[in-house]
């Protein structure tokens, strides 16, 4: 859905397979050296050996990148958000974007965009697997707006446990669960000094399982997110980041999320492997290990 979005409808499934697949190679390479060296913290020889054996895939991925951002731009190519971009006056300079900036905006985009949402969905139907009230209402809800047909844009305001599933999800597995900063000065925060330069963490994989927070945090409750509910603390939920850095996604990813759910729920019931051990492991995003074996029960 990414690639179709950013580099237009006729791109999809291999150039998609080509992007994930150098990705996942280079985030299982990078271990937590990727993430480290994506939060600008020094990561030591060892960080920098590794950086020095995923050379090859950062030019893999370069590469499938540039030649996706040249088919975008073609001429009588499908609408893309790329091609929005070069469509669109930049302000100030004026200036059209550089074929590196391009491919910048095509690896953030893609980056931020694709394992996000589907490490989402992957925490979704495992809590649902393990919560038969909440599936069940999952599907009634389904079955009766869609009837059958897949969700569309316009359904999503009758489907509000969808919502609140996603919304759940995103509380308890936050597919970004550290957010890091920079103190551009020294400061003051909560009584301690935080020098120039430190980096602070915010932390939602924290935040959102606090204690004094949430009611049950532990539980998986959708209900907490339906119209009606009781409000929750100001901040205390912030999957998406706040402030000028929020993710430029977020309705997008919750669309998405929901007409996945939502259409998926009317003919799928799944249901985790039996034996299978579930543990979340923070790579570039929070994911339940490296494969999530569940089997698909079709509903008559
Ligand atoms: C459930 C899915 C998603 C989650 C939980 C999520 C979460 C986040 C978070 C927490 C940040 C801020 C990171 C920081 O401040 O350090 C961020 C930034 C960003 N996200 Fe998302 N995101 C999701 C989906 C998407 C999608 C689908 C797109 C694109 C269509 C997207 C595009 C971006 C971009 C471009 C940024 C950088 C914004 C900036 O720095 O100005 N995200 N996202």
């Amino acid at each position: 859905m990414i690639c179709r979005s950013v580099f237009g409808r006729t791109l999809g499934g291999d150039a998609a397979r080509q992007v994930v697949g150098a990705f996942a190679r280079y985030q299982r390479g990078s271990g937590v050296g990727g993430l480290l060296s994506l939060l600008g913290l020094p990561g030591g020889i060892g960080a920098r050996a590794r950086a020095w054996r995923l050379r090859g895939e950062v030019a893999r991925i370069h590469a499938v990148l540039d030649r996706l951002v040249a088919a975008a731009l073609a001429p009588g190519a499908a609408p893309s958000l790329i091609r929005a971009m070069a469509e669109a006056a930049l302000p100030g300079s004026g200036e059209p974007l550089s074929p590196l900036a391009f491919r910048n905006e095509a690896a953030t985009l893609f980056l931020a965009g694709h394992e996000t949402t589907a490490s989402t969905m992957a925490w979704a139907w495992f809590l649902l697997s393990q919560a038969p009230g909440a599936a069940a209402r999952l599907r009634a809800e389904a079955d009766a707006v869609l009837q059958g047909r897949a969700a569309r844009f316009e359904d999503l305001p009758a489907l509000p446990f969808a919502r609140a599933v996603v919304e759940e999800t995103l509380r308890l597995y936050p597919p970004i669960p550290l957010l890091a900063r920079q103190a551009q000065q020294e400061v003051e925060l909560a009584g301690r000094r935080v020098p120039k330069g430190a980096v602070v963490m915010a932390v939602p994989w924290l935040l959102h399982r606090h204690r004094a927070l949430w009611e049950q945090p532990d539980h998986f409750r959708p209900e907490r997110f339906l119209p009606g509910a009781p409000p929750r603390p100001r901040h205390a939920y912030i999957p998406f980041s706040l402030g000028p850095r929020v993710c430029t996604g977020a309705h997008f990813a919750l669309a998405e999320a929901m007409i996945c759910l939502a259409t998926l729920a009317q003919r799928f019931a799944p249901r985790l492997a039996p034996g299978a051990r579930v543990f979340p492991v923070c790579r570039l995003t929070l994911k339940p290990g490296e494969t999530l074996p569940m089997l698909l029960e079709r509903r008559a």
